[in-house]
């Protein structure tokens, strides 16, 4: 089979396509004939030695949707040839609170996506939602499952409230706005480019606001009375102090990235001044991912697709991850 395989520490931009042997199903497990898969920023940070667990070779990827080409032994609930997206969170466990000790995702150091075949254990592979493309829903599970986890399951979102989410241009960030508008809040979104908050409004973003250009903190404190119920970040130490102070008192920071790195200066007093709640969360549970998938039924939510480029071009797909030039998730195609 034609995968994308990581050798080493490199530039993400020249990673390229070679043939390996074919994935196969032990019992308990599943062999996906991927048709799309899509990028996160981790698959630029494990190409770039930045990333716990390296190991060498791996095919890279963690998002996939595709169908069923083999099924191991005491597989029952799916058939080959069924249309199916993965869910990239191996060994996440029983506890809903927190993944398991064991806990990986798909695409280091278990092989991924990135590729025409890919094994993965039964569990992990649910019924394709109705009504979306095989691009969408290949762009869904990594980000949306995130995204759902941070409004949902530790930002406890109600709807009317108002999020404010950080970064839009993101992947996890313009699937928190899709399914935010979904759950019915008013979304407001922050962004290094006014191309990008336009997209946002066109999306159902009440107001936008550039991080480069603008007293955001102010802009943003007036446009939601007082500031955000909620506030969604990825971004971290760029940007973190003023998430602080923006937020609403009593508000909520759910934090999961730190595409920044960490905050140079951090006012411990806006937290416990402002009676402020910050949660930390990362991927989620499998019936966070089932919850996530049901929002996506029908493709009345879908998530917003930057640009789709064939397997073979998935350094240039990187590259472009990597300057943030997208708006959505970028995919790979897969013949
Ligand atoms: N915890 C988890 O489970 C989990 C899951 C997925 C991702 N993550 C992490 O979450 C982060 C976001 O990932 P992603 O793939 O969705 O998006 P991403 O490609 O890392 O982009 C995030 C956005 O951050 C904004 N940004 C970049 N530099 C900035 C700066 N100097 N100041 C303010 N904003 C800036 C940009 O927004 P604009 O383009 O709008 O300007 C950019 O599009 C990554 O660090 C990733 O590793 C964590």
């Amino acid at each position: 089979m034609q995968a994308v395989v990581v050798h080493g520490v490199g530039d993400p931009a020249s990673i390229r396509v070679e043939e390996v042997a074919d994935a196969v199903a032990e019992p308990g497990e599943v062999v996906v004939r991927l048709r799309a898969a899509a990028l996160n920023h981790r698959d630029v940070y494990i190409c770039r030695g930045q990333y716990a667990g390296l190991r060498y070779p791996t095919v890279l990827g963690a998002d996939g949707a595709g169908t069923v080409a083999a099924a191991g032994a005491g597989v029952t609930h799916v058939r080959v040839g069924d249309a199916v997206i993965i869910n990239p969170c191996l060994d996440w466990g029983d506890d809903q609170r927190v993944a398991a000790p064991t806990f990986r995702i798909l695409g280091m150091p278990d092989n991924g996506t990135f590729a025409q075949l890919v094994t993965v254990p039964a569990a992990n592979v649910l019924p394709m939602p109705a009504g979306l493309s095989i691009e969408e829903a290949a762009a869904i599970p990594l980000a949306g499952l995130t995204a759902y986890r941070a409004l949902v399951s530790r930002g406890a979102l109600q709807p009317g409230e108002r999020v404010l989410i950080i970064g839009i241009g993101g992947g996890v960030a313009t699937l928190a706005l899709v399914l935010a508008r979904g759950l019915g809040a008013r979304v407001f979104v922050t962004s290094g480019g006014d191309a990008k908050l336009e997209r946002a409004a066109g999306l159902g973003a009440e107001r936008g606001f550039n991080y480069r250009t603008s007293d955001w903190v102010a802009a943003i404190r007036q446009a939601t009375d007082g500031g955000p119920d909620l506030i969604i970040d990825g971004v971290g130490g760029a940007t973190f102090e003023q998430a602080l102070d923006v937020a609403r008192p009593g508000g909520r920071l759910v934090s999961y990235g730190a595409t920044t790195g960490n905050a140079p200066h951090l006012t411990v007093r806006r937290i416990f001044w402002k009676q402020l709640s910050v949660l930390g969360t990362t991927m989620g549970s499998s019936a966070d991912f089932a919850a996530m998938l049901a929002l996506f039924e029908g493709g009345h939510v879908r998530p917003v697709i930057d640009r789709a480029y064939p397997l073979a071009e998935a350094g240039a797909a990187l590259a472009r991850l990597e300057r943030a030039e997208q708006f959505g998730k970028i995919v790979l195609r897969i013949d």
